[in-house]
Order: C-alpha cells, then sequence, then structure tokens
C-alpha cells in the first residue's frame, strides 16, 4: 500500500489516486477487491489486535483512512456511516457531561438537531453564536469543543476559519470543521489550525450521489478515540460502501475542477438576470465573504444560493419548467441538483429564523454538476424567462 508518508510528498491529485492504494506487486490487483466479510480469522491466541469489520478495521476501511488523511493533510481518519454520525463521533470525542460546545448558528440542520436535541440529553450544553460573532467571548470554563462550517449551507458564506481556531488555540480548546462543501481539494482545516475535520463523504467525496459516508480526520490519538466511540456505537460502513466511496474519491479533485468551472461560470450569469434578486456565490466580488474566500479557498465550489424575484411561489415555477438540472435534497454529485432550503435542510425553521440565516422567500439552492456549463445555463435561462 502507498502509505501516508510517500503520498505526502505528491499533489492532491496523485494523492487521491495513489494513497492508500495495494502495492503493486505481481499478480495483486491494480484496484482494491471489496472484503465483503465481516470478520477475518485469526490465531487461537492473537498476538494482535483482531480485526473485525465493525471496528473500521476492514481493509476498505483502511486504504480509504490512508487516503483520506493523505488529502487533508491528516494523521488518520476514520470513515463511518454517514456525515452525521462522523460529527456525533467527533464531538462525543471531545466533549463529557458536563461540557460545554460553542458552535455557529448558520449550520448543517442535522448538526443542529444533534446539538440541540442529542447532547442536552447527555448533559453537554450547546452554545450558539453567528459565525462571525464574538467567538472569544462566546467560550466559557465548560467549553471544550468549537464548531464550525466552512463554508455554510446554504448561503456559502465563509466563516473566519483562521481567527476561530487562533481564539480556542489560545485557550487550548479544540475546533471541529465541517468541510463538506470545500471538499480538502478547496480547502485544508488542519492547515488553517482545525483540530478534527469532518465531512459528509455522502456529497463530494463519494461525488456520485450513489454512497451514504462520513469521515474525521486529525490527530491520531483523536481518530482513535472516535474509533473507540465508533466500536461502542456502531455506525460502520459496509465494505462495499467503502469501496464505493474509494472508487469516487480517486476522482475528487478532477471533478472539483469542473465544478469550481462551472459554479463561477453559473452564478456569474445568474448574477446578470432580472429574473433573480440575489446570487450567493464567493467567487462573486459582490458576495460579502469575497475577500476571504480568495485567500482561505482553492476553489469557490459548485454550491449557488439564488433568490428567484418573486418569492416562493416564482422560485417553485422555475423549478418546474428545469429539464436538465433536478429537483432533489443533497448536493456534490456529478449531476446539477436544486431544492428549495424551506422545504429541505431548513424545513424546521420557522420563517423569521430562516430570514435570519440568510434564506429568504424565493431561496434556491443550487449543487453544480459537471455537465456542460452552456448546457446547464440554457436550462436555468430557459426556467427562468419561460
Ligand atoms: C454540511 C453538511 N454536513 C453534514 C451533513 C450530513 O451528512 P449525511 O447525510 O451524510 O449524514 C450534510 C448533509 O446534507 C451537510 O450538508
Amino acid at each position: 500500500m502507498r502509505d501516508a508518508d510517500a503520498a505526502r510528498a505528491d499533489g492532491l491529485s496523485t494523492r487521491a489516486v495513489h494513497a492508500g492504494a495495494p502495492s503493486p506487486v505481481p499478480d495483486a490487483p491494480v484496484v482494491q477487491p471489496v472484503f465483503q466479510t465481516t470478520t477475518f480469522y485469526t490465531a487461537a491466541e492473537p498476538a494482535a489486535a483482531v480485526r473485525y469489520t465493525r471496528y473500521g478495521t476492514n481493509p476498505n476501511h483502511e486504504a480509504l483512512g490512508v487516503k483520506l488523511a493523505a488529502l487533508e493533510g491528516g494523521e488518520a481518519a476514520l470513515v463511518v456511516a454517514s456525515g452525521n454520525a462522523a460529527m456525533m463521533l467527533a464531538l462525543l470525542t471531545l466533549v463529557s457531561a458536563g461540557d460545554g460546545v460553542l458552535a455557529q448558528r448558520e449550520l448543517y440542520g442535522g448538526t443542529l438537531r444533534l446539538l440541540l436535541r442529542e447532547l442536552p440529553r447527555l448533559g453537554i450544553e450547546t452554545t450558539l453564536l453567528p459565525f462571525d460573532g464574538d467567538w472569544a467571548g462566546g467560550m466559557t470554563d465548560r467549553t471544550r469543543a468549537v464548531l464550525t462550517e466552512v463554508p455554510i449551507n446554504p448561503t456559502i458564506r465563509v466563516p473566519d476559519l483562521p481567527a476561530i481556531t487562533a481564539a480556542a488555540g489560545a485557550r487550548g480548546i479544540p475546533v471541529i470543521v465541517d468541510a463538506t462543501f470545500a471538499t480538502p481539494i478547496n480547502l485544508r482545516p488542519l492547515e488553517h489550525g482545525a483540530t478534527l475535520v469532518v465531512h459528509s463523504a455522502t456529497k463530494y467525496l463519494g461525488g456520485h450521489s450513489d454512497v451514504t459516508a462520513g469521515v474525521i480526520v486529525g490527530r491520531a490519538d483523536l481518530v482513535a478515540e472516535a474509533r473507540e466511540k465508533l466500536i461502542s456505537f456502531g455506525p460502520v460502513l459496509d465494505p462495499h460502501a467503502a469501496w464505493l466511496l474509494d472508487r469516487g474519491v480517486k476522482t475528487l479533485a478532477a471533478r472539483m475542477t469542473v465544478h469550481n468551472a462551472n459554479g463561477l461560470a453559473i452564478a456569474r450569469r445568474l448574477a446578470a438576470h432580472t429574473a433573480i434578486e440575489h446570487v450567493d456565490y464567493p467567487g462573486l466580488e459582490m458576495h460579502a465573504d469575497h475577500e476571504r474566500a480568495r485567500t482561505l479557498l482553492a476553489g469557490f465550489g459548485g454550491m449557488i444560493g439564488i433568490v428567484v424575484r418573486g418569492g416562493d411561489a416564482a422560485a417553485v415555477r422555475m423549478l418546474e419548467r428545469l429539464r436538465l438540472m433536478r429537483v432533489a435534497p443533497s448536493l456534490g454529485g456529478v449531476e446539477t441538483l436544486v431544492s428549495m432550503p424551506r422545504y429541505t435542510s431548513h424545513a424546521a425553521l420557522p420563517r423569521a429564523e430562516r430570514h435570519a440565516l440568510g434564506i429568504a422567500d424565493g431561496y434556491v439552492r443550487l449543487s453544480i454538476g459537471i455537465e456542460d456549463a452552456d448546457d446547464l445555463i440554457r436550462d436555468l435561462e430557459a426556467a427562468l424567462d419561460g
């Protein structure tokens, strides 16, 4: 196997293809097979830790761990059954009863569920603040983890990650970053002082809308602790799903190049369209965080938020007229998917709270795929003009 040390000298595309891949010895397979097995033979008296798929030590898990750690520049990585499982295990690695979590209020709804519904039942208190609020002032003696999402779903705002990690670092508090929208191609949070990176690998890492998975990357001791939580709670990734994810990650860098280019081209075109009131895309000069995005991100990604003039009814009419883009929640796949956050990720919130998060009436989120940008633009313009 091409190990993490060798991979560190490689570029990101090379790491995506080769890190964790089988050693090129004669008759070995070029592609690691699926180890579709729950368990592995041992000696009657095992000399080392036994392998067991639920422990995340199936070879398909381990190969992916090497690849993802190499891509993020972390010591180790753990793959689990979903993004939400990864977030829960990351949080439980850092916090226990009596501790507090300081998080931004603009988070994926499923993360807010964990923070506000589940953690309090375990005696863990969450304090929320606006992503551009006073992080240092929000930290107390109880705070044992700081949590941010970069960029933010669905407004693509870009928190000041170096400032957040500096404030937390000054108090020795670890920082978890959900970098699902960025992927390691556009942002590697560990380089900016983060402690653990979490991804919903269901999105860009898998890239084909066919695998549900999650990832935790960071220091080896913390990832080992997260594995202990995996062993206890059991949200393991099935080996075949791990194999599919591995295949998806191999093309991550190539796909992100197209997502970044398509996102920018389409955001620019939408910004000039009279049926659109507003476009949220950090690659546009008018975006509130454009300057920060330029320094922090290697690419602006494929996620765009738009406000359709005429409110929700006009937005629904536009969605109904699309012929190439499909209406579905989720994101990060090769195909363009669009959705209205008020019916999906932010359905549980009252209108005023949605507005406070920047989700106006008529808000549509676009996950731009890798189709030809001209075809996507034609589809959007026909739907808007129709
Ligand atoms: C930013 C972000 N983080 C985490 C998740 C949760 O991922 P999963 O659906 O794989 O559990 C999502 C899902 O949409 C997301 O958008």
